[in-house]
């Protein structure tokens, strides 16, 4: 099967700002002469989903016009549903050896050098005007509006051409057998016969909740991606190469090989809950995934959200302006009259029937070397997470 049977990238294209070798020789030798731009961890991960085309329409990072329309109405300036701004800020020292219609390096924090840059623009980061609109809150404990108001005070805007997006010195865990770009899984997609494919984003170990909803979604599409993202996470979400682990023994035992794929989403959090629903959708349509799943406080964080907002936020985009179709979820859980997993939509039982459980519980129990009720999470899960527990207390003791 080609690709042409699955949904088409955001804005029609697929980019590849990836330079060719010819090209990323050239590329090296002009920025040896060039001023550099340090890149932050969400910043260099930013790179890799533009390089990639997992931000398609994206070539590059945003420009005034966009950044303005984005926060305004989470549209980019041409009327393209985006709902985050991805930008390159940069402190008054930097931004004073740069100028418009010049070029930069972009370099990783451990010195590889990753991209150049064709300055388009310099402006003013307008904090005020992103953090209420993209997190609808500006309280400092929020872990994206604190990020925000650590970068620096200007934005550069203009496209990329990318020479690696690999660290040389600090690769750290790439995940290179799952690593697939979009252009990848599409083919995947394809030489499985798959038409619709449901995208699962995760941030967490997979718990018996998550795997409802991946199964009951999996009934009605051809195919299921799991896609975790491995970008940054804030301190205390448990780190991707353990939930990497806790994928595999899962779907080893509890998922059919033919009907599932892993592989990893390699963009940065923002815990910016509905509107970070909306990049997640756009991200996996670009990975070409036709449906998409939307639980219980989509990519939220303490109690900025709503249970159910970021299924909320589809509502104000039609379908031909989104193109992949949310799969809304209610808060699932196990209950003992059902003997299986429930919503509010499918058990009439109230809580006493019900198994939730925290996550400081799940981490107690972890902790203790105790595993989380199998009601709650699978076994195998569970020993990978207690494995990892036990590691995290010897180096902390
Ligand atoms: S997230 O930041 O990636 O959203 P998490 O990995 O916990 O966090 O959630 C992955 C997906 O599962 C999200 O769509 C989330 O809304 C959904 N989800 C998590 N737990 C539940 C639950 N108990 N019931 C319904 N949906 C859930």
């Amino acid at each position: 099967m080609s690709t042409d049977s699955l949904i088409p990238p955001h804005g029609g294209n697929l980019v590849n700002c990836l330079a060719s070798a010819d090209k990323a020789a050239e590329l090296i030798s002009t920025a040896a002469g060039l001023p550099k731009i340090t890149l932050s961890s969400k910043q260099a991960c930013d790179l890799e989903m533009i390089a990639i085309g997992a931000f398609s329409p994206l070539t590059g990072f945003v420009g005034k016009a966009d950044f303005e329309a984005i926060c305004k109405n989470t549209k980019l300036a041409d009327g393209t549903v985006w709902p985050i701004p991805i930008t390159l800020a940069v402190d008054d020292q930097t931004k004073a050896e740069l100028t418009e219609g010049g070029q930069a390096a972009l370099v990783h924090s451990d010195g590889t050098l990753m991209a150049v840059i064709n300055i388009e623009e310099i402006y003013a980061h307008d904090k005020a005007l992103e953090i209420p609109n993209v997190f609808r809150t500006e309280d400092d404990a929020h872990p994206g509006v604190q990020a925000v108001k650590e970068e620096g005070n200007w934005l550069i805007g203009g496209p990329i051409q990318v020479i690696t997006v690999t660290p040389e010195v600090e690769p750290g865990e790439q995940f290179t057998e799952f690593r697939l770009p979009p252009a990848q899984t599409r083919k995947a997609f394809a030489d499985k016969g798959w038409k619709t494919v449901v995208a699962f984003q995760t941030r967490n170990p997979i718990h018996r909740a998550h795997e409802y909803l991946t199964k009951c979604s999996l009934e009605i599409c051809d195919g299921l991606l799991i896609h975790p993202l491995v970008g940054e996470t804030k301190p205390g979400d448990i780190p991707a190469d353990v939930r990497m682990e806790c994928y595999q023994v899962l779907l080893k035992k509890y998922y059919v090989d033919k009907c599932t794929m892993l592989t990893v989403m390699p963009g940065a959090m923002r815990y910016a809950g509905p509107r970070e629903a909306i990049l997640h959708a756009l991200i996996r349509k670009n990975y070409g995934c036709s449906h998409f799943i939307v639980g219980r406080d989509h990519a939220g964080v303490g109690d900025y959200y709503g249970t159910y907002d970021a299924q909320k936020i589809f509502e104000d985009f039609t379908s031909a302006e989104m193109g992949i179709t949310p799969l809304n979820f209610e808060h699932a859980a196990w209950c003992n009259a059902c003997e299986g997993m429930t919503s509010s939509k499918s058990c009439p039982h109230g809580p006493e029937e019900k198994i939730f459980l925290s996550g400081t519980k799940v981490r107690e129990l972890l902790n203790q070397g105790k595993r989380p009720p199998q009601e709650f999470s699978r076994p195998e899960v569970a020993d990978v997470l207690i494995k990892w527990a036990a590691a995290e207390a010897t180096v902390n003791a």
